[in-house]
């Protein structure tokens, strides 16, 4: 995209969303809609798909994420629908290889080479390993996860559903929709699983 239409297409944002702290008139989702297909006419229509908000997506747009009680659970029914639980019924693979999944960063980008193994991130916005460093705190810190629960199986199934779709937890939950969205597989989620529920992993030191 080259930059006039991207200041363009920008101003017609802000345009269409203008706000004041006391006068916030609702942005016409008609021009919301015409900005984001402009911006991204040129790429491959799987590309197109993904700028377009879905109805979940729409409504927590909409409402600023302050949905009514009627809505939440909306949302929430239509995103547990989504959720693919394990055939083999395993919730915990191999810690090891869910760290790699918890500090990759990859994936769902223009420039990725086809075949790039998407990773979750998760150290972006959580604590995890508590010797770890550096870690974002948008999310709560999950050091100690599994031993703070008891290990339980039922805080383990739960766990499982909220990371492959937290919007079936929480309707508009900033945390990405991992399993439903398609980033991880279900082994990679049972991998980061393992990260935070097995005894000897790092997490539970
Ligand atoms: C963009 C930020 C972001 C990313 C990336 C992210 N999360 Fe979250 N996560 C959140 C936020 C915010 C919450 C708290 C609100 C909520 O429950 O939706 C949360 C909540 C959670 C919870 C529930 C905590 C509790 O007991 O209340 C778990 C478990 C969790 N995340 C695991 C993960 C894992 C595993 C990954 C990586 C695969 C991950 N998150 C990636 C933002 C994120």
């Amino acid at each position: 995209m080259n930059t006039i239409r991207l200041t363009a297409a920008l101003a017609l944002l802000l345009a269409a969303t203008s706000v004041t702290a006391q006068d916030r008139p609702a942005a016409d989702p008609a021009k919301v809609d015409a900005v984001m297909q402009a911006m991204f006419h040129r790429v491959s229509p799987e590309w197109q798909a993904r700028a377009r908000l879905d109805e979940t997506q729409r409504t927590c747009t909409e409402r600023r994420n302050q949905v009514s009680a009627a809505e939440a659970d909306a949302i929430q029914a239509r995103e547990q629908a989504r959720v693919q639980m394990p055939a083999d019924g395993q919730f915990l693979g191999d810690w090891q290889r869910g760290f790699r999944v918890a500090n990759n960063g990859r994936g769902g980008q223009f420039s990725d080479p086809a075949g790039t193994v998407a990773g979750g991130n998760c150290f972006a916005c959580h604590q995890m390993d508590p010797k770890e460093v550096s870690y974002g705190t948008l999310g709560p810190s999950l050091a100690a996860y599994g031993r703070d629960r008891n290990y339980d199986p039922e805080v383990i199934r739960q766990t499982y559903i909220k990371i492959y779709n937290s919007q079936a937890v929480v309707a508009c939950s900033n945390m990405p929709r991992f399993g439903s969205s398609g980033v991880l597989s279900i082994d990679q989620i049972k991998d980061v699983m393992a990260y935070l529920f097995d005894r000897t992993s790092p997490v539970n030191q």
